[in-house]
């Protein structure tokens, strides 16, 4: 944090993330959100029972894509008492599971949303692979039903070409190194966000730090960057 001036304004994390993308996206715009004289409180939603990335085998891989197009709960830990605390915005983070939010998020949602997001203003943060529209959407349906205010959304997805990049996703997913087959590595350089993401992440936090520290409207921030939606 810079600067002398005490926090006035306090902001909460909510994050889940499976394969650690939506963890490196939030570690980079915490780094820009640190920049300006904001309170942070982060919270990562923690399954009850441990979910093992990769997933391991091909058939392992297939149910858990159906079962999540029906969007199956993940149970997750109760949360700290200090997540229903009165915050300035809350952001919640986390991957697209077969077009929807993530289980643990939807569980969160279920069990926590009315307390938490009742009369909030929230952003939500979306890491993907390239379909990301049905899930912010939903999220963003969700959420106002909740009584939250969604004033803009963050998405990253992979920058690979397709159909490389779903193919690979799957393999990593179901525990291959889609970067080292022979077949897939002219096409598939890496799993996931890039650095470059990762700076624009930092970058979209330092916006945000800017824009509540000034009183300045969520709605007028420009997240939608072609490096931060890859479009082939
Ligand atoms: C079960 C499952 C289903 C997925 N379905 C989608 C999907 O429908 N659309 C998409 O763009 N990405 C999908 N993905 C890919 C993830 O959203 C993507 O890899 C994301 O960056 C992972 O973030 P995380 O590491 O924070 O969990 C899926 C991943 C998993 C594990």
């Amino acid at each position: 944090m810079s600067g002398t001036t005490a926090p006035s304004k306090r902001i909460l994390i909510l994050q889940y993330s499976f394969s650690a993308q939506t963890r490196n996206l939030v570690r980079s715009m915490v780094e820009g959100l640190e920049e300006y004289p904001v309170a942070l409180f982060r919270e990562r939603l923690t399954p009850v029972e441990e979910q093992h990335f990769p997933i391991g085998t091909v058939p392992k891989t297939l149910k858990k894509m159906i079962v999540t197009l029906f969007r199956q709960r993940v149970p997750i830990q109760p949360l700290s008492p200090q997540c229903f605390e009165e915050y300035d915005l809350i952001i919640l983070a986390g991957p697209t599971w077969s077009y929807n939010p993530s289980g643990p998020v939807l569980s969160l949602l279920d069990r926590d949303g009315e307390q938490l997001f009742h009369n909030q203003v929230a952003i939500p943060v979306i890491s993907c692979r390239g379909f990301w529209r049905m899930h912010w959407w939903g999220i963003r349906s969700l959420l106002k039903g909740l009584g939250a205010t969604v004033p803009n959304g963050i998405i990253f997805s992979h920058p690979n070409k397709e159909p490389w990049c779903t193919i690979g996703v799957f393999l990593k997913l179901a525990g291959k190194v889609p970067e080292k087959m022979s077949w897939m590595r002219p096409h598939y350089k890496k799993y996931g966000h890039t650095t470059i993401q990762l700076a624009e992440a930092r970058r979209f936090g330092e916006m945000i730090g800017r824009a509540i520290t000034q009183g300045e409207s969520f709605e007028a921030l420009d997240f939608r960057t072609k490096l931060a939606i890859y479009e082939g």
